[in-house]
């Protein structure tokens, strides 16, 4: 696992751009495409209009590109909470991508149902290889989930390879979203972390005590891939070792 702090946010993301670029380049050499399955939430949304901005957007051969989420707010992708919509705002659309390239959560659909669907749609475009994203990218929320595996939902404890529709009783709302296995199968992971809201968050996933009831962020362990963290220094100040 490393730890890439950065001075200001706008370091973070343009670190974490650079880190975008290139493995996408180096999975497009090894096997001509590329597969990353988005996060969502705030933090991404500078980070993916940077990369479809003249700054980025010639660095990539996006039309070897392939977008998955890794989880979904059971909205409709016309809401303004869908992280579909967030996505096809600040990157996807800007870039004029096919339709073929992205793969949203069908959430016209039962939640139970969008995740089985989800998951087979996955597992369909891994067909033949193993499934395994080239890149995963994470968030962190200030209780220390990440995707939307949330502190004591039973979605912590699958251990398959899958997606899964989870109930959050606090805000009364269904989440879908990849299971710890599923993500820890990539080759690439990387967390985009900013702001001293996370701070605590950030201390207790990397340094704390093992518990992933509390911290579910913890279960991310890459099984044959690696891990990288781009944060500020803000997000990283409780941090012994950086
Ligand atoms: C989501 C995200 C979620 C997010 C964290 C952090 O659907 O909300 O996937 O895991 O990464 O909640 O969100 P912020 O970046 O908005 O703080």
């Amino acid at each position: 696992m490393k730890i890439n702090v950065f001075n200001t946010e706008d370091e973070v993301l343009n670190g974490l751009a650079n880190y975008f670029v290139e493995t996408a380049a180096s999975s497009i050499a090894a096997h001509g495409q590329f597969s990353v399955a988005l996060s969502g939430g705030n933090s991404p949304k500078k980070l993916y209009e940077l990369l479809a901005s003249p700054l980025y957007r010639d660095k990539v051969e996006w039309n070897k590109v392939h977008f998955f989420f890794g989880d979904e707010r059971y909205v409709p992708n016309t809401d303004p909470q869908s992280n579909y919509l967030m996505a096809k705002k600040a990157l996807l659309e800007p870039l004029e991508l096919s339709y073929k390239q992205i793969f949203p959560v069908d959430t016209s659909l039962s939640p139970e149902e969008a995740a089985k669907k989800y998951t087979t749609d996955i597992n369909y475009y891994f067909a033949g290889v193993d499934v395994r994203f080239d890149l995963v990218l994470l968030g962190l929320g200030d209780n220390s989930h990440t995707a939307s595996l949330f502190p004591h939902t039973p979605v912590l404890h699958d251990k398959t390879a899958s997606v899964k529709e989870v109930f959050l009783e606090d805000q009364q709302v269904f989440r879908i979203t990849m299971t710890a296995p599923l993500i820890n199968q990539a080759h690439h992971i990387a967390y985009l972390v900013y702001g001293e809201g996370k701070a605590i968050a950030v201390h207790h996933v990397i340094e704390d005590k093992k518990d992933i009831e509390n911290y579910p962020a913890q279960l991310i362990s890459p099984k044959d891939g690696d891990l990288q963290w781009f944060v500020d220094h803000s997000a990283a100040a409780l941090l012994k070792s950086k």
